[in-house]
């Protein structure tokens, strides 16, 4: 009897014990993948006091002494999931799989066969479409401006799709919430395995509105997990653009807007606050909204002098600063424009409420969003998980 006792009290069992605790005290707000990226901090979180910084779950009560000890222990045994609900950690093993799955998804392999499309994220009554960019030769930066634009240089880039519009939140919240998207936990282990948002304290549209509009205030990281998980929805893999690919498609090898108020939402004509996505003209592209609207995140770490020896990519060393790019609703005309570079900041979000800061809400960047690109060339498993993970989600 003693003896048995004893012995089920060393194994945890996960479904019966632990899975309960999760559930009911942590499902809310974080997800498998969460809990293995963060393996180390759990026990320190749900240990301390209501009321201090970082307590888990935040603002308290505080776990029961036993409801403690049960996630203390299953920590210590090593945190398994089950066989039946084992999650995929969201690594380098995952983007092969998630590679193995976008090769066979994707069956265009040359310029010719790319053609724009129209699809609905599975699972969901939400379309997005995107139009081919075909490979070109530009001059990139702009000398007569600000000096990190300077020298403007000829850049060559690859074929790629990109999204007519920005993000709304209509795709945008079927990320934020997997309820929404309609996804069951358990039932596709890809798409479980990558990082999702943890919920945001405050309504992160601050009232300008969700149908239609533009996604605002996600970090860095969260666009390129956003870009991850449309990939494992998808087949497709899509990511944010290089600082070159984005300044290619908003010049669309066309002489500059005469009239910047037909083709952008900015400070003159903007009301204050974001418009709908796609209501101004179109550039050469068939791109709307490069300019103004949101400004919009480019996968690139900024450099003030990145143009003295221009690369293809500049990958994240360190969380900030990072290059957004076309200016907003909230811009004055001079910064919106084509070759303008907006670095990314921490201040970006001061007023974050949530205690660690969050890190996937800038909650000071309102005029902040992204659109996606789908190269036509796949490119390796290291180079997918280099630009879904930028390795510098939390703040340094
Ligand atoms: C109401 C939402 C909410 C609930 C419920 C919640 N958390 Fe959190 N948790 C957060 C937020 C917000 C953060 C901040 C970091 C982030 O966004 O990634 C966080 C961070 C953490 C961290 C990382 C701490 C660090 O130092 O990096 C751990 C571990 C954690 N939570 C575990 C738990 C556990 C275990 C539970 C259940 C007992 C729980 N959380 C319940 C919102 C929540």
């Amino acid at each position: 009897m003693i003896v048995l006792s004893l012995l089920a009290f060393l194994a945890i069992d996960f479904s019966t014990q632990v899975k309960p605790v999760l559930d009911q005290q942590c499902a809310a707000c974080h997800d498998r993948a969460f809990y293995l990226r963060k393996k180390d901090k759990l026990v320190a979180s749900i240990g301390l006091p209501a009321t201090a910084k970082g307590a888990m779950p935040p603002g308290g009560p505080q776990l029961n002494a036993k409801d403690r000890a049960t996630l203390t222990t299953w920590v210590g045994e090593g945190m398994v999931f089950p066989e039946a609900t084992k999650a995929l950690a969201d690594d380098l093993g995952l983007a092969k799989i998630l590679r193995a799955q976008i090769v066979k998804g994707s069956k265009e392999r040359s310029a010719a066969q790319m053609k724009p499309y129209k699809a609905i994220i599975p699972g969901t009554d939400v379309p997005y479409e995107m139009v081919p960019i075909p490979a070109g030769k530009y001059l990139m930066g702009d000398d007569t401006h600000s000096k990190d634009e300077a020298p403007q240089h000829p850049v060559s880039v690859e074929a790629f799709w990109m999204a007519p519009r920005e993000v709304t939140w209509n795709e945008y919240r079927l990320f934020m919430f997997a309820s929404l998207a309609g996804e069951d936990p358990g039932a596709n282990i890809t798409i479980d395995a990558v990082s999702r948002p943890t919920k945001p304290y405050v309504e992160m549209s601050f009232g300008m509105g969700i149908e239609g509009f533009p996604a605002i205030s996600m970090t860095h990281h969260a666009a390129n997990k956003y870009a991850q998980w449309l990939s494992a929805k998808t087949g497709h893999f899509y990511r944010l653009p290089t600082e070159a690919e984005w300044e290619y498609a908003c010049k669309a090898n066309a002489p500059e807007p005469a009239e910047l108020g037909e083709v952008a939402v900015f400070k003159a004509n903007s009301k204050g606050q974001y418009n709908l996505v796609g209501t101004k003209k179109p550039n050469a592209f068939g791109l709307f909204d490069m300019l103004g609207n949101v400004m919009e995140w480019t996968t690139d770490q900024y450099y003030a002098d990145a143009y003295q020896d221009p690369k293809a990519w500049y990958p994240s060393k360190t969380s900030y600063p990072h290059t957004a790019r076309g200016g907003s609703w909230s811009d004055v005309a001079e910064r919106v424009r084509c070759a303008a570079r907006f670095p990314s900041d921490a201040s970006w979000k001061l007023q974050d409420p949530n205690l660690p800061k969050s890190i996937w809400y800038h909650t000071d960047a309102l005029g902040l969003g992204f659109r996606l690109i789908r190269p036509l060339k796949i490119p390796t498993a290291e180079e997918m998980h280099a630009y879904w993970n930028n390795g510098v989600a939390e703040d340094q």
